[in-house]
């Protein structure tokens, strides 16, 4: 298949309204998107991700206004989270509306909804006739893709367009909370950050610390993760690694250690979000074969930075 890329958000979504496969830019990576309403285009996602398919995709909505075709019910509480962070890097799990099909939620009742905050992302999802699902635009196991041409790199010749944008402003994937439960739980960290949940919400809690011994609940989870071909380690700030090999590199926000022969030093939290995957990707470009990663401290945008970490080199 050749794969048109485009600047057009109405050329996209019209290759979208006709039951294609679509990568399109948002504000914290780059999703790849089909018509909840298309079997075929839902079936492409997952054949040219390689992605399992018992893990759900996400689904898009251009505005808050359009929540009621996805979602059956808004509790009081998911109602203050859609007021105050939609539009914006942040997913509601709700329990899911008829017009989503059992193929986007793979077989569950519930729906993940996003309604990002980005101007492409907004026009095309405009002129889409339905709802879009979309998972993070990359190989299924890869670092999310968080510029067009990390989305080109992988899925070239697999999808139908790829709607070009800018870099991705956050570069990490949204916040996930679940609010099917009896209190709503963080599933995944991201921009929005558990400070900022608990202002509005102050029972919500990471997922991982009330069920620890249960099947995880949100089905990608369980999959490996964001990793780069090299090897990942991690370590705390100030604890050096020992013995560094040749072609390593570091990341992270303090002193590189001696020896590195690519190093991406960052100076904001901020700054480490955005960079990261594009980071992996430069390394693997580079045969770099071992990346050390600083892991930020344990608050605000540093959960969702150590998340990422952790997972990309196995750490859970
Ligand atoms: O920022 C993002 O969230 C990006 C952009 C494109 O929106 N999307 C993204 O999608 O990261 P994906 O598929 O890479 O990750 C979605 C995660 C998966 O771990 C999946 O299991 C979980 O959301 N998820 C989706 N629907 C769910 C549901 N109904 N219940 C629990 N978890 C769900
Ligand atoms: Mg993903």
């Amino acid at each position: 298949m050749e794969t048109l890329i485009t600047s057009s958000p109405l050329e996209a979504a019209a290759i979208l309204n006709e039951g294609k496969t679509v990568a399109f830019p948002t504000e914290t990576v780059y999703g790849l998107g089909a018509a909840i309403d298309s079997p075929e285009a839902l079936a492409e996602v997952f054949r040219a991700k390689g992605r399992p398919g018992d893990n759900p995709l996400i689904v898009h909505i251009g505005t808050p206004e359009e929540l009621p075709r996805v979602a059956s019910k808004l509790s009081p509480e998911a109602g203050l989270l859609v007021t105050r962070f939609f539009p914006g890097p942040l997913t509601l799990v709700l329990p899911k509306s008829s017009e989503v099909p059992y193929a986007v939620t793979a077989g569950l009742d519930t729906v993940g909804v996003r309604c990002p905050a980005h101007p492409a992302a907004h026009e095309f999802l405009k002129c889409c006739h339905s709802p879009v699902a979309a998972p993070s635009a990359n190989r299924s196991g890869r670092p999310s893709a968080t510029s067009w041409e990390a989305v080109h790199n992988d899925l070239d010749g697999k999808i139908a367009a790829i709607l070009r944008g800018n870099t991705s402003r956050i570069g990490l994937e949204s916040t996930i909370v679940d609010c099917t439960g009896p209190r709503p739980l963080m599933l995944r960290a991201g921009a929005v950050t558990l400070e900022e949940l608990q202002a509005i919400i102050p029972s919500i809690t990471p997922a991982g610390e009330t069920q620890k011994n249960e099947a995880p609940k949100s089905p990608g989870l369980k999959y490996p993760h964001y990793a780069p071909r090299a090897r990942v380690v991690t370590h705390e700030r100030g604890e050096s690694p020992a013995a560094i090999p040749s072609a390593s590199a570091w990341i992270g926000l303090g002193t590189p250690p001696v020896g590195i022969a690519l190093a991406k030093l960052c100076t904001t939290h901020e700054e480490y979000a955005r960079e990261l995957f594009s980071f992996f990707r430069h390394c693997d470009r580079e045969a770099i074969q071992t990346i050390y990663c600083e892991l930020p401290p344990e608050k605000g945008l540093g959960w969702a930075i150590r998340d990422r970490l952790n997972r990309a080199a196995g750490n859970h």
